[in-house]
């Protein structure tokens, strides 16, 4: 299969386009088969716990009832009358986290793969009649937007100084005034990348599918307060012997803010050298619960002489510590330190999701690893291959 990019080259795209400028490549996937049908697509919607909305221009009070307002948007769980009831045009349904629920889905995931995969958060779709919208809206992340069927018309505004004010409205952060400097026509195959916070406005052509490959930024208060509960178990209180008399019983003094400072930079300090091997942690952890059948699953066990597949839904990753000559291999949260002479093998692990016996018998002569893949099999993220 030709790039997804077309004639740009990967690099072009990271120096030129990745987090600053739009770009439409017509044919990006050229023989895109649609994985489901609509009514499939609601089917999973409605049983199984895949997150998913369903956004509606015109409200989902019955037109001739006073209520009926504009945009609105409903959550899961959903049943079929909330399909049943809805208007012919002007909604759409969206489902995230599909790469769970449609396996297939792994070959689109694949394409982006010159993004590292931990940036990779999820494939969203998009169903939606004519003239189906989210309205025009920004997002904090990066997304590709690859049009699955027929035709969705795509408004965005380039410009840093547009208008920010949002419509009042539930739920929903819909930009109040949308003047667009560029439009397209996207075709079925044909992608639009679109940097972070960039307005965009796509509105159904007919019946219309859109996937959307979304990345993660993770935010600093988010990093920092996960980082605080996984690692800084570890506590200490402060103590003040040989306290002097203070003028003022209101005050906090400068002699007490540096000690109270000093405590929690001394703590900050210790867990510093521990960074990368929480990221790699915090990195690999699913976001979702993945339907198991436990019974089974416990009753499974590990054997390096087989060949196993990974599901596309479970996050491996790697770093390497040249000074230490140690590889650290993370899964789902979990972490296993190996020596360097294991980075080829951790390396083929992280980049394919089938594993020969050569590569799974060189790693299990380490025992934290074969507990780790073990612990992976009965969680379901890991199966024997064919
Ligand atoms: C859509 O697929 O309708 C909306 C996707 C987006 O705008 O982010
Ligand atoms: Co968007």
């Amino acid at each position: 299969m030709q790039s997804i990019l077309g004639n740009i080259s990967k690099e072009d795209f990271l120096k030129n386009y990745w987090q600053k400028k739009p770009l439409v490549i017509r044919g990006a996937f050229p023989d895109f088969e649609m994985p489901f049908t609509p009514e499939e697509l609601a089917g999973l919607a409605c049983d199984t716990d895949a997150p998913s909305r369903i956004v509606s221009e015109n409200g989902f009070e019955p037109k001739h009832s006073l209520n009926s307002k504009q945009w609105d948007s409903k959550q899961s769980p959903f049943t079929d009358e909330d399909f049943t009831s809805l208007p012919d045009t002007h909604w759409t349904l969206l489902v995230n986290d599909l790469e769970r629920y449609i396996p297939e889905l792994g070959n689109i995931i694949e394409q982006f793969r010159f993004i590292p995969d931990w940036r990779i958060d999820d494939v969203m779709v998009s169903y939606a009649p004519d003239q189906g919208s989210v309205g025009p809206h920004t997002d904090q992340y990066d997304v590709f937007l690859i049009q699955g069927q027929g035709k969705r018309h795509w408004k965005i505004i380039t410009r840093d100084d547009y208008p920010t004010q949002l419509i009042n409205g539930p739920s929903l952060a819909i930009l109040k005034e949308f003047k667009a400097d560029e439009e397209y026509l996207l075709e079925a195959g044909d992608m639009i990348y679109l940097p972070p916070n960039m307005p965009h406005y796509g509105i159904a052509e007919g019946e219309c599918f859109t996937f959307s490959v979304g990345f993660r930024a993770p935010d600093s208060t988010d990093l920092i307060q996960n980082w605080v509960d996984s690692t800084f178990t570890k506590t200490e209180r402060y103590s003040d012997a040989g306290r002097t008399l203070q003028s003022s019983s209101g005050e906090i003094s400068r002699n007490d803010i540096q000690k109270l400072s000093q405590l929690m930079l001394s703590k900050i300090q210790e867990q510093q050298g521990n960074l990368s091997i929480f990221l790699g942690k915090h990195l690999t952890q699913s976001k979702g619960e993945t339907p198991v059948d436990e019974d089974l699953l416990a009753s499974l066990s590990f054997n390096p002489k087989e060949e196993y597949q990974r599901e596309s839904w479970l996050r491996f990753a790697f770093t390497e510590d040249k000074e230490e000559n140690t590889v650290h291999f993370f899964a789902d949260g979990h972490h296993v330190k190996l020596k360097s002479k294991n980075l080829n093998a951790v390396k083929e692990l992280c980049e394919n999701y089938v594993y020969g016996a050569e590569t799974l018998q060189a790693l299990a002569t380490n025992k934290a690893f074969k507990s780790l893949f073990t612990l992976l099999i009965r969680e379901g993220g890991i199966s024997l291959a064919g």
